[in-house]
């Protein structure tokens, strides 16, 4: 039999694998519970309103839902223009520089296959959302990573700068940052943009982690900057800020004739982004400033809280690097100290991230993200959104592990 395409041979996703066999431990109950600091997910409840409102739009169009248009539902269409018009200043046409997707992934795909010819470059800052480079082979082009471990997660102008290449189309920039939470400075990001603009690159702006920040970090929107518009595509949606991640829908803005090509692939695609979906995420999207800050007040609280809960708790262990974030909700470790050290209750030397990853689960029932597929080898990243108890108890089974406790 002829072997499946090269593109659909590239690895599962890291996190997903490891939360579907932290599950099934679970579900087998052998041993202590299962704690689970490797999801992607806020866990705060939506705003009540998504419920309401899209229970009450099935039940009038007693669940007949039909197609919309390739692009989304005007009205969602209009209300992100309405939402990134007043978070960022920026003006978008929401019929032709709008596009609704199914989730950001999507969008963050469907910008790819808009943007590069087979064989393109798009660069992309290390570490990084473990999808980016899938996405990219998917999309036909090479990703190349640009490695920033050693200038604080961040890229700089000089490394943009020594990876110029006639073969670019593309960066993918995400800031706040999944796997890291770094959060570039206003200056930084005119700096970088000033750059690619020089290498005549699309910017492919992940936003969204965009109102998830501590201690005083500031987002700054790319395509606020000057001449940046023209360049950029934002993307973002509903799953972090409004908890949103099961209704997948997310969004993109940018110029005209890529959001045009965009809505094209995806009418043969998808069709469009579930009916019902779109309704949730007009009733998120709706939300005044005033209500959406009344809404997260609790949440953003609990974040700061457990965040600091584990940094301090996470400084107390020698050896292991920790990595306070200024966004998102994860915390990145580096464990490369004990690497080829004995380790868990087996004692056995670990040889690598990911291996420690899966006998912390298996050992000490803890689910963590080992940071490879990250592009961080040697680290590894927990969320802290997850109850109190949970974080502690996750942690002190990570020292326990590590022969600290
Ligand atoms: C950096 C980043 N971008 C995009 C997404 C996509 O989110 P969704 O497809 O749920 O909208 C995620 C989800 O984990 C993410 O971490």
């Amino acid at each position: 039999m002829k072997p499946i395409a090269v593109r659909a041979q590239i690895p599962e996703s890291a996190t997903l694998e490891i939360n579907a066999r932290a599950k099934k431990i679970a579900a087998q109950g052998q041993g202590a519970r299962v704690i689970s600091l490797s999801v992607g997910e806020p866990d705060f409840p939506p705003p009540p309103q998504v419920a309401a409102k899209t229970a009450a739009y099935i039940t009038e169009k007693k669940g007949r839902l039909t197609y919309t248009a390739a692009h989304g539902i005007p009205e969602l269409r209009r209300a992100v223009a309405d939402k990134v018009k007043l978070r960022t200043g920026v003006a978008y046409d929401p019929e032709r520089e709008v596009i609704i997707t199914v989730g950001g992934k999507h969008g963050l795909s469907g910008a790819l296959l808009a943007l590069a010819n087979p064989g393109a470059r798009v660069l992309i800052p290390s570490p990084y959302w473990l999808s980016y480079p899938p996405m990219a082979t998917i999309a036909g082009a090479e990703p190349v990573e640009i490695d920033c471990l050693d200038t604080g997660f961040k890229l700089t102008v000089e490394k943009l700068r020594a990876h110029a290449h006639p073969a670019n189309v593309a960066i993918i920039l995400n800031s706040p940052s999944n796997p890291t939470g770094a959060v570039y400075t206003h200056d930084e990001i005119v700096a970088l943009c000033e750059e690619a603009a020089r290498q005549d690159l699309w910017i492919i702006s992940d936003e969204i982690y965009d109102r998830l920040l501590y201690e005083g970090a500031a987002f700054t929107s790319i395509p606020s900057l000057p001449g940046m518009r023209e360049r950029t595509l934002l993307v973002n949606g509903v799953s972090k800020t409004y908890s949103m991640t099961g209704w997948r829908i997310g969004y993109v803005c940018g110029p005209e004739h890529v959001i045009k090509a965009m809505k094209t692939l995806q009418s043969h695609m998808t069709s469009n982004p579930c009916a019902a979906a779109q309704q949730a995420a007009l009733a998120a999207l709706t939300l005044t400033e005033e209500e959406l800050a009344a809404h997260l007040a609790g949440p953003m609280e609990n974040l700061r809280r457990r965040r600091q809960m584990a940094v301090d708790r996470l400084h107390g262990l020698p050896g292991l690097g920790v990595y306070p974030p200024a966004g998102a909700f994860y915390i990145m470790l580096d464990v490369r100290a004990f690497l080829g050290k004995p380790v868990g209750t087996s004692g056995q030397p670990v040889a690598n991230d990911e291996e420690m990853a899966w006998r912390l689960l298996d050992e000490e029932h803890i689910a963590v993200a080992a940071a490879s597929p990250f592009g961080a080898s040697g680290f590894l990243r927990i969320s802290f959104a997850v109850p109190d108890e949970d974080l502690l108890e996750g942690i002190d089974r990570l020292a326990h592990f590590l022969h600290l406790a």
